[in-house]
């Protein structure tokens, strides 16, 4: 049996990634900062672990509780969406704590058991506004900007010792509750940004191709069962539009 560590497993896509990988038979290890038994099925398979990827103690003591890792995927993530002159520092920290820094920390922190076995795989999830950068999302895109080099990078680095590394890149996914949680485009934008706020909004309404969950759990899957898969992973279906163009 196949084990996967997700982080960010309390709402989104790590919560469905989470179900799919259940529902075939892993061994899952659903990481959360505030772990809840009532939001996954019940299984012998599932393992609930307190994990918050900005804290290196509870780095550590998950990765000694879960024991051995086949595949992690560097889920957890945080939204920033404003005028770069709207944004504290205190807030670009942050989201570079929790998206960059957090998905480092967890590889270096799964890697040398990997390594040892001469096995493994590590999924990031990054986005397509990497390739198609949008306003009032600078910081945010660099974030995970910063994912994609690591893991281009660290996937050549890593080859010799047949561990796979994959980028999952989701689209606009407007069903889960990661738009709602920041303030985005609400209170905090300066005045002077307001015109370009309302552009974006009426863009927003036109979009009529979206990603789903469930989408980014198939990419995720892919990722960590066939062999052949890409470094980089389209997830739903404007990511595959945007790709392909
Ligand atoms: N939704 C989109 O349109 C979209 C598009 C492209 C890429 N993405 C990326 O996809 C990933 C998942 O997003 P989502 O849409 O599923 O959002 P979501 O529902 O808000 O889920 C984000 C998850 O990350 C967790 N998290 C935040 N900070 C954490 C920390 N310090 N340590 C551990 N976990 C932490 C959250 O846990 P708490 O409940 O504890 O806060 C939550 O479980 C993120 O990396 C996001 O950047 C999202």
């Amino acid at each position: 049996m196949k084990t996967v560590l997700i982080t960010g497993c309390s709402s989104g896509f790590g919560l469905e990634i989470a179900k799919y990988f259940l529902a075939r038979d892993w061994k899952v290890i659903a990481t959360m900062r505030s772990p809840r038994a009532d939001i996954l099925p019940a299984s012998d398979r599932l393992q609930l672990l307190a994990l918050d990827v900005t804290d290196p103690d509870s780095i550590r003591r998950a990765i000694e509780t879960a024991g051995p890792i086949d595949v992690l995927v560097n889920n957890a993530g945080i939204g920033l969406s404003n005028a770069l002159e709207g944004v504290t520092m205190e807030a670009v920290r942050g989201a570079f704590e929790t998206n960059t820094l957090g998905t480092i920390a967890m590889t270096q922190a799964v890697l040398p058991q990997m390594r040892t076995r001469m096995s493994g795989t590590i999924i990031n999830v990054s986005s397509t506004t990497t390739l198609a950068p949008h306003p009032l999302l600078s910081v945010y895109t660099a974030t995970k900007a910063a994912v994609n080099s690591f893991t281009e990078c660290l996937a050549r680095e890593l080859a010799p010792f047949n561990i796979g590394v994959h980028l999952v890149m989701p689209g606009f996914a407007p069903e889960t509750p990661f738009h709602a949680r920041q303030d985005l485009m609400n209170d905090g934008v300066p005045d002077t940004y307001q015109e370009l706020v309302q552009q974006i909004h009426a863009a927003l309404e036109q979009v009529t191709e979206v990603t789903r969950p469930q989408d980014v759990a198939e990419a995720v899957w892919r990722a960590a069962t066939d062999p052949t898969c890409p470094l980089r992973l389209p997830a739903g279906a404007d990511a595959r539009t945007l790709i392909g163009a």
